[in-house]
């Protein structure tokens, strides 16, 4: 319990391992996103903290006043779970910073005039069930129950089913309105996913937005068949038309400045080398700090993908899986933390976060640690030690502000 948050991301540094430098595979309810869960709990435990798991599977864990009133909390906290092939600070370092931070102050004699919680929050990627900040969305109404009961993961296994399996009731999940009304002020550390501090020569960083994001699939239906006995005209081909969506996509983003468009998955059924596909599903992952910029953009890449599906005769569906509207960090809080850190500069990220979605119920904003590859969702994704270390410093001197004074918080 020394402050060290480089020990323990250390120690979790083999959980969900993939072989070679393939990074980590830690989908929520995942056997490995358990055991990240069961580590945090220990550590939690361990300093005294009193862990409670709430009804949509966020952990919390406490630092009480005395006579245990948890109104006008101050919460900090991340995520543990992955996406694919990730690396081991997107998340975990917001969650081992905040163990660490508890420890700095601790270890200062410090004792809090409010109650601290730290939160680790599930499915925060949105890479087994397609929804990112699955738990902040639950607790906040962002996303009705009874979808989120339905999401499947790429088995066909439900939310529910999974939920269940790993112990948490999916008749219970939805809005928490009396456990967000605790919640004085939110503020999450997260590695930068950019090389904004790099060029700034600045170890820490307060955000100041998160720009629009979004997520749909693209579900093309085609015909499958032979692939030596077909003739080229008499083909319904999904994956022609695929192609031509993830064309439009960068030809829509390429000529919008700040726009990201991606294909990240492209699922082919049934995905043999010699059978024309019947079907091809794509996800499609679109951004910008224009929240109508993105909508456009997804509309140009729908017409395209239609027009290239009647000339194919395929036929194509897009389903919308989340929204996330353009979030302007609350200026108050921001201006606070400000003046805690002054030398800290103001970086927006492309970037989604439990912040973000936090941000429209209670006073929310981020800290950002340095990361010397700029990289993130792939196991370049790094910080270092030093750094790591200002950055539990910063969350540490921002906590104790926090849970000291009123100004920007909600009473
Ligand atoms: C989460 O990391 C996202 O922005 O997709
Ligand atoms: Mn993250
Ligand atoms: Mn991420």
């Amino acid at each position: 319990m020394t402050g060290d948050a480089n020990a323990l991301l250390d120690e979790i540094a083999g959980i969900g391992a993939l072989p070679g430098d393939g990074g980590y595979a830690r989908p929520v309810f995942s056997p490995a996103e358990r055991e990240l869960r069961d580590w945090f709990v220990g550590h939690a435990t361990a300093r005294g903290l009193a862990v409670e798991t709430d009804r949509n599977g966020i952990i919390w864990a406490w630092w009480d006043v005395p006579g245990g009133a948890r109104e006008g909390a101050i919460l900090t906290g991340s995520h543990l779970d992955s996406v694919p092939g990730g690396g081991n600070f997107d998340g975990p370092l917001g969650v081992a910073s905040a163990l660490a931070a508890v420890d700095v102050l601790r270890g200062r004699g410090f004792t809090p005039g409010r109650p601290l919680a730290i939160a680790v929050f599930p499915e925060e990627e949105g890479s087994r069930f397609g929804v990112a900040c699955l738990g902040s969305r639950l607790i906040t109404g962002a996303i009705d129950p009874e979808k989120v009961r339905a999401l499947t993961d790429a088995a066909s296994t439900t939310f529910a089913e999974a939920a269940a399996a790993a112990g948490l009731d999916p008749s219970g999940i939805g809005p928490d309105p009396e456990r967000l009304a605790q919640i004085a002020a939110f503020v999450e550390l997260h590695v930068e996913q950019g090389r904004g501090l790099v060029d700034l020569g600045q170890p820490v960083a307060l955000a100041g937005a998160i720009i629009a994001h979004g997520r749909w699939r693209v579900r093309i239906e085609g015909r499958g068949d032979h692939a030596g006995a077909t003739r080229m005209a008499d083909r319904s081909d999904p994956v022609v038309v695929a192609a031509e969506t993830i064309r439009a996509l960068r030809a829509h983003t390429l000529v919008v400045d700040g726009a990201r468009g991606t294909v990240g998955r492209v699922d082919v059924v049934p995905g043999g080398t010699n059978v024309i596909a019947s079907s091809a599903t794509l996800s499609l992952d679109v951004r910008h700090r224009d929240e109508a910029t993105v909508r456009r953009i997804v509309d140009e890449v729908t017409a395209a993908t239609e027009r290239a599906a009647a000339s194919e005769g395929c036929t194509v569906t897009v389903t919308e899986q989340s929204f996330s509207p353009t979030v302007d960090f609350d200026a108050a809080l921001r201006a606070e933390l400000q003046a805690v850190l002054p030398d800290a500069p103001t970086l927006d990220t492309g970037a989604g976060h439990d912040a973000g979605v936090l941000a429209a119920s209670a006073p929310s904003g981020m800290l950002f640690v340095r990361n010397p590859t700029g990289a993130s969702h792939t196991p370049a994704e790094t910080a270092e030690r030093a750094d790591v270390d200002a950055g539990v410093e910063a969350l540490a001197r921002v906590l104790e502000h926090l849970l000291t004074h009123d100004s920007s918080t909600r009473p």
